[in-house]
């Protein structure tokens, strides 16, 4: 195969952070702090990233409000993974929380205060202390704007130490060698549509999740999964897949996030008769069970008939007997947010809200060290020379089959100072490039010109549309085998539809048309790796709960799925264990048991 012709701009780093969101960010400050040359290539400018639109907090145990201990953490945090989560990382993430945290507040995050001036914390679902006993008060919070405020803030860092930022660059594979090393990657120029090779020591993807393959979904549009694709195609798998979290409180028919925060904050959920059903289904937590115990509480509600309105479709979310103070203090954005998207004054009426796609805990797999594993011979665990990943985009794996609300932003800050540290271990300072294979920029360069060429007879939106109503209806809050049978032969069409599809714009400046078209293929590699592992996993575990296979069964599938996709979209699954040991002797590991809140 030839390269097509399209001129090259270079350049060459230690070290390349694809992706500035917080993971992203973090490792870049931290990288450049370890005196590496850092580039940053974004495909939005870095504070439109999507850690912006987190909202109730960040998880640390630092014991502001009640007493708590980094142990209780990760007894809920493994607890909430269904066990699925890897000891050793769940150790190293709430044990590091507490310090990434005073970090964080040290770098000039405006953390609301208590009245002794600490930084507030919050109740959020599936935490407690002394392993089950009582609720925990664990989530640090920025009012409801707390994602917002950690992005911003570590942008200003990022600026300080002069990482270079190349902002509305989207990136369209990895550089891989002939040894299966990555030596970095190619990207497009947004704005002119010009081609960048950047060569780098090490890649660092932290592209975020890919909640743009359901219809309704709390995640920005940019949403796509770009460094999850480019990982498949570069030949190597992605874990856990099947595991998608639906957030409870998405306001309904907008897909928007109304924190969690503010069931933690008093709210509660109710169904058409009035019910406050979750007494039924978490007697003990309630409103503020894990959150895939109360999206299945909801689904059921509603479809058992108790659901509100006229089509019967939502459940109610009341803040209206919450002090208006309060509300205005503590979850301002949101009473803002359910103002403009449902119509509702949040003092006096109840918020509509369903179930919506929120967070993949599926993706690219790494050590607690960041670096990309895969399975080779019977090496769970041979790192990928070169590429590391974190944030969204990586399974390191923390969250197992279902994460903790407030556990997302401690999981960017932990692991993105976590691969900074590897980094400064790894490489050394302005040390030679190893030389490209010739064809290195083909992969990448063949694509955009196909895309870019495509004269097919469907818009991409219709192709988009047709993938996201497929994942809704066949890979949501319940699976079942039939359903996810006829799923995978669906979304299989409409994959293969993608070979006919239209891009109206041939030019290479700013052609949204065409970085959609390459968005929709990343998407929908992970759609179909999604549906397969669904189907492949027969248990119910966290949030993947089949009605076929109802049980968690660990003698059977306690172990991570392993997905690789080939250029037709088909998919070939394989496992790997799940780490049940921890990393140091200050804690034993959580003994297998049932999950009840
Ligand atoms: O509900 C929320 O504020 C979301 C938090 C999270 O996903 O961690």
């Amino acid at each position: 195969m030839s390269t097509p012709a399209y001129p090259i701009t270079e350049h060459t780093y230690d070290a390349v952070v694809v992706g500035a969101g917080g993971a992203g960010l973090r490792a870049a400050v931290g990288m450049v702090e370890a005196g590496l040359k850092v580039a940053c290539v974004t495909k939005v400018y870095p504070t439109r990233s999507h850690t912006v639109a987190a909202q109730g907090g960040i998880n640390a145990a630092l014991g502001n409000m009640n007493q708590d201990d980094w142990r209780y953490h990760m007894y809920d945090t493994v607890k909430g993974s269904d066990w699925l989560g890897d000891q050793d990382a769940i150790e190293y993430m709430t044990k590091n929380a507490p310090a990434s945290v005073i970090e964080l507040e040290h770098y000039g995050v405006p953390f609301s205060r208590t009245p002794e001036g600490k930084i507030y914390q919050r109740a959020f679902g599936g935490q407690s202390v002394e392993f089950g006993k009582s609720q925990a008060y664990r989530t640090c919070a920025a009012a409801d704007r707390t994602g917002h405020v950690i992005l911003h803030t570590l942008y200003q860092q990022a600026l300080k130490n002069k990482v270079q930022f190349f902002s509305e660059f989207f990136a369209l594979d990895l550089l891989m060698d002939d040894e299966g090393a990555c030596r970095g990657i190619m990207a497009m120029r947004i704005a002119d549509g010009t081609i960048h090779r950047f060569r780098s020591q090490l890649t660092c993807l932290a592209t975020g999740g890919y909640g743009r393959v359901y219809f309704s979904a709390t995640s920005a549009h940019t949403c796509t999964g770009d460094g999850n694709a480019m990982v498949l195609r570069a030949g190597l798998p992605l874990q856990d897949l099947e595991f998608v979290q639906f957030h409870p409180s998405g306001i309904y028919g907008a897909g928007c996030l109304i924190t969690e925060g503010a069931r933690g904050e008093g709210g509660y959920l109710t169904n058409a008769e009035g019910e406050r059903f979750m007494e039924r289904y978490a007697p003990s937590a309630k409103d503020l069970a894990s959150r895939d115990v109360v999206s299945r509480a909801m689904t059921i509600e509603i479809n058992e008939g108790r659901g509100c309105g006229p089509d019967k479709g939502y459940i109610e979310l009341h803040l209206e007997h919450l002090d208006p103070k309060l509300l205005q203090e503590r979850l301002p954005g949101i009473s803002e947010t359910a103002r403009v998207f449902a119509g509702v004054d949040v003092t006096k009426q109840p918020i509509p809200v369903v179930p919506t796609c929120h967070y993949n805990m599926g993706g690219i797999p790494t050590n607690w060290q960041t670096e990309v594993v895969t399975r080779k011979g019977d090496d769970a665990n041979h790192p990928v020379p070169g590429l590391m990943a974190v944030g969204e985009a990586a399974c390191t794996s923390v969250h197992g089959a279902n994460r903790l609300g407030g556990n997302s932003l401690i999981d960017l800050v932990v692991f993105g100072r976590a691969a900074a540290h590897r980094a400064a271990e790894l490489i050394t300072p302005g040390a030679a490039h190893k030389p490209l294979p010739k064809d290195n920029a083909d992969l990448a360069l063949s694509r955009l010109d196909r895309m870019r060429h495509a004269s097919g007879s469907q818009p991409t939106g219709q192709v988009r549309l047709n993938m996201q109503r497929t994942m809704q209806r066949h890979a949501s809050v319940f699976r079942d085998g039939p359903i996810l049978e006829d799923g995978c032969a669906k979304i299989s069409e409409v994959a293969a539809s993608l070979a006919d599809i239209r891009i109206e714009d041939r030019s290479m400046v700013w052609n949204s048309d065409l970085v959609e078209a390459l968005e929709l293929e990343n998407l929908m590699l992970q759609a179909v790796a999604t549906i397969e592992s669904a189907r492949f996993r027969t248990e119910s575990r966290g949030a993947h709960a089949r009605e076929d296979y109802p049980e968690r069964d660990d003698e059977n599938w306690l172990k991570h799925s392993i997905v690789w996709m080939d250029g037709q979209y088909r998919a070939t699954i394989g496992d790997r264990p799940v780490h049940l040991n921890t990393l140091s002797n200050e804690v034993e590991p959580v003994k297998l048991a049932k999950r009840v809140y």
